[in-house]
């Protein structure tokens, strides 16, 4: 077997567009992009910043204690992100997931959610507000976010044996904090808590029927994601990916499982469930079974660039616009002209891309997956 490479390529800061200047398509109602695909789902990187260094994310060879990490006067601050959001559910958005790097790092991101919480869909509805984090700090934070209307919690959890927890995540956080942590965002009415494990053939693949086995008839839902190819910095290579398929197969062998329909359009797990009676668990499946046919998803970097895919190697500058003192309409305007030229697929595209892509797409740290 060959040593395997591991690329160290600085994180470059990534480029930001110009949004366009497109005052005269004010009024105009929301549409879809070129493939048809309304905006429904805004991801919210609030941080770059992780107090974990997962190698398939943030390998600390690249992100040493010399990594240039955004400066504070960067990032939207949260008055800023609310705005952003408000206009974005005024467009057509039903759901807001924060991410990071890990959110909870943002200091009092409950008040971040707090002028979240109270936006409404233009038919009354309250806007979907979840997070995915880390959980290291939800034993903390848990209940102060419910409290502020935070409505659902992701766990990232990639190992439940303490030594492999440790290796993995490459941190002193214990995974009995983080088990703590999906205890206390259940108990804090943040349910059910959705359990995300990342896949990687020869890494942890041998966790996966203990983390099955351990959250079964817990109420939580765990889902297993095949490793995916973002960013430049994790080495990441085919061989690694484990299939959706095969993970249902080492599950259903000793937990038989049957399909389950899913709950929304654009939602990227496919639902299985135990039939025992046991509980719900997902495969997020972006190499083996792509999901760009509607995929109706917008992220937005902590500092401010409006990614339309997360493959995308450039962001469109609302950081400028906010900055610059352009009114809603405005900045409504230049969402729906950029959603409107949107054609990104890249999952579907990734054979025929892959090979020539730049050295510089964007981070799963910086834009939170
Ligand atoms: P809900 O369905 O609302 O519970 O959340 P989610 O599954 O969309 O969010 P989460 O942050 O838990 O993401 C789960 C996994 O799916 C992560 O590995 C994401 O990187 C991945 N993912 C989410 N959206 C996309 C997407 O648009 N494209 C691809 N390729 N992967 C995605
Ligand atoms: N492939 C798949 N999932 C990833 N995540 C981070 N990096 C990758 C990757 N390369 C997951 C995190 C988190 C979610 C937002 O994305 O574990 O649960
Ligand atoms: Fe941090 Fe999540 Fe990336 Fe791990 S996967 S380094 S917890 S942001
Ligand atoms: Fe959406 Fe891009 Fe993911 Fe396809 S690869 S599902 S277009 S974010």
């Amino acid at each position: 077997m060959t040593a395997r490479v591991i690329p160290v390529v600085r994180a470059e800061a990534p480029r930001l567009a110009h949004a366009p200047d497109a005052t005269s398509l004010a009024g105009l109602v929301p549409g879809t992009d070129t493939r048809g695909r309304p905006l429904r789902d805004l991801r919210i990187s609030v941080t770059d910043r992780c107090n974990f260094r997962c190698s398939y994310c943030m390998p600390r060879e690249a992100f040493g204690p010399d990594h240039p990490f955004l400066p504070h006067a960067d990032l939207l601050s949260f008055e800023e992100i609310a705005r952003l959001a408000g206009i974005f559910v005024a467009r057509g958005v039903r759901k807001l997931r924060l991410t990071g790097g890990e959110p909870l790092m943002r200091r009092h991101l409950e008040n971040l959610v707090a002028l979240l919480s109270p936006l409404r869909t233009p038919d009354g509805a309250p806007v979907d507000l979840a997070i995915t984090t880390n959980g290291s700090l939800l034993t903390r934070k848990a209940e102060v976010l419910a409290a502020a209307g935070l409505r659902r919690v992701t766990v990232s959890l990639d190992a439940l044996e303490p030594g492999r927890f440790r290796a993995l995540s490459d941190s002193n956080i214990r995974v009995e904090d983080v088990l703590a942590g999906i205890d206390a965002a259940a108990a804090a009415g943040l349910g059910p808590v959705k359990v995300n494990v990342v896949v990687r053939g020869g890494v942890n693949d041998d966790q996966i029927l203990p983390i099955a086995r351990h959250f079964r008839g817990s109420g939580h839902i765990v889902r297993f994601i095949e490793y995916m190819d973002v960013g430049t910095t994790n080495g990441w290579r085919a061989d690694e990916v484990v299939t959706g398929r095969r993970i249902l197969d080492t599950i259903g062998e000793a937990y038989p499982l049957e399909p389950l329909p899913g709950n929304a359009v654009g939602e990227v797990a496919r639902r299985w469930r135990y039939v025992d009676g046991a509980g719900e668990i997902g495969v997020i499946t972006s190499i083996s079974q792509t999901f760009c046919g509607d995929c109706n998803r917008a992220r937005l970097s902590p500092e401010g660039g409006l990614y339309l895919c997360l493959f995308a190697e450039q962001g469109h500058d609302l950081r400028a616009l906010l900055r610059d003192g352009a009114d809603d309409a405005r900045i409504a305007a230049a969402v729906d002209a950029i959603w409107r030229a949107r054609t990104d697929a890249y999952s579907e595209q990734r054979a025929a891309l892959a090979p020539s892509r730049s050295q510089r797409r964007i981070e799963m740290s910086y834009i939170g997956g």
